[in-house]
């Protein structure tokens, strides 16, 4: 049941402490901080290259692996969405490893994308939350999310378990290459093991969220802004925001603001950035004062210092805990879902079942 909650959304957009921690119980190691994957039937120091399909919010999962897996264990690694992907005939090198992400195991185009690479000589490794799914059958090797059942159509907690399974894929395959010394394996698994706790902290700004949603829910058009592997959490923030509350709203990369979208700014259009300080901070802060010199209504998603230097143009912003850039994705995808959330309780939608959609997409 939902408890005390009023959506099955709500409960679990408050289940991410846990889930994360039940997920990577499972493959860190607290004592050494090391990361332990499950026994894989395949060397991932012999990967030529990785190629990640998936769908929607599972895809974007996927996309913040792909910066994981080239920044960390230096693979050469490629990404899209399964329905195109199934059909671009991509030519695959012997060896390489096809990596799949869907919470239900089941969606048809990541499905048939897996078999796909199977034909294609690939290795094929699935990060799936169902256990008992077609996926999970027919890979060679899966990494479970711990996420529990998860009964809204807007994925919350599966998509963060998801990025955590692929955080440790990409740390286990940096030692495995050699690209990650020790030094910077315990400090990035150190980070990893903080992220539960800061999810809770994250948790708490729940009515200041709520608070920006009213400004959201009048708008017509958002758009979000990330740069790096905080990229995705844009592209996953307007897809929650969409699907649930039935607003128009785009997710971009930052930079490309100028390349076409910076001409729809004006003073009702919100821009929602989630920007960790970092090395790419000053680029994507010259973005939003941009935004805002045009009128947008920029709205700030950063840690006490990201926050202070965007403290004269931005007209709402959320304090997010400090933590390694490596994390950051983790943590940014929670404060864009529930926001999601209270704009669709505003608007008054059927925030668990949106209309036109389904849970499991088993039809192409
Ligand atoms: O079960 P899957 O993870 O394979 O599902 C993929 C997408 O259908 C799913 O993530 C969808 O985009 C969600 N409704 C997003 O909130």
């Amino acid at each position: 049941g939902k408890g005390n909650y009023r959506h099955f959304m709500e409960k679990e957009l408050h289940e991410h402490p846990a889930v994360l921690g039940d997920t990577l119980r499972q493959m860190v190691n607290p004592g050494t901080r090391a990361v332990v994957l499950p026994e894989l039937p395949f060397d991932l120091a012999g990967i030529s290259r990785v190629t990640i399909t998936a769908c929607g919010s599972a895809f974007y999962a996927g996309l913040v692996g792909r910066y994981w897996f080239e920044s960390i264990a230096r693979i050469p690694t490629d990404g899209d969405v399964a329905s195109e992907f199934r059909y671009r005939a991509p030519p695959l090198p012997q060896g390489g490893l096809g990596l799949l992400v869907s919470q239900s195991g089941e969606t048809a185009d990541t499905l048939a994308a897996l078999r796909y690479l199977k034909a294609q000589g690939q290795h094929v490794l699935s990060v799936v939350n169902v256990e008992e799914s077609s996926m999970a059958r027919e890979s060679d090797a899966v990494l479970q999310t711990v996420a529990g059942p998860e009964i809204g159509v807007a994925s919350t907690k599966a998509f963060t378990a998801q990025l955590a399974v692929l955080a440790c894929l990409a740390l286990a395959a940096g030692r495995a290459r050699g690209t990650l010394s020790a030094a910077q394996e315990a400090a990035m698994t150190q980070a990893l093991l903080e992220v539960p706790g800061r999810a809770a902290e994250i948790l708490e700004h729940d009515a200041a969220i709520r608070r920006i949603a009213a400004r959201i829910a009048k708008a017509r058009d958002v758009l979000y802004l990330g740069r790096g592997n905080c990229f995705p959490i844009a592209l996953e923030g307007a897809l929650k925001l969409k699907e649930i509350s039935y607003i128009h709203a785009e997710g971009y990369a930052a930079g490309e603001m100028k390349h076409g979208p910076i001409a729809l700014i004006d003073p009702t259009v919100p821009v929602i950035a989630t920007v960790p300080s970092g090395p790419l901070f000053e680029k994507t802060a010259s973005n939003l004062q941009e935004a805002a010199a045009r009128g947008g209504q920029v709205i700030v998603f950063s840690d006490a210092a990201g926050a202070a230097k965007l403290q004269g143009i931005a007209a709402e912003t959320i304090v997010m805990p400090a933590v390694d850039p490596f994390v950051a994705p983790i943590l940014y995808a929670i404060p864009v879902q529930l926001l999601a959330y209270h704009v669709a309780v505003l608007k008054g939608t059927d925030v668990d079942q949106p209309r036109n959609l389904a849970k499991s997409v088993t039809v192409e």
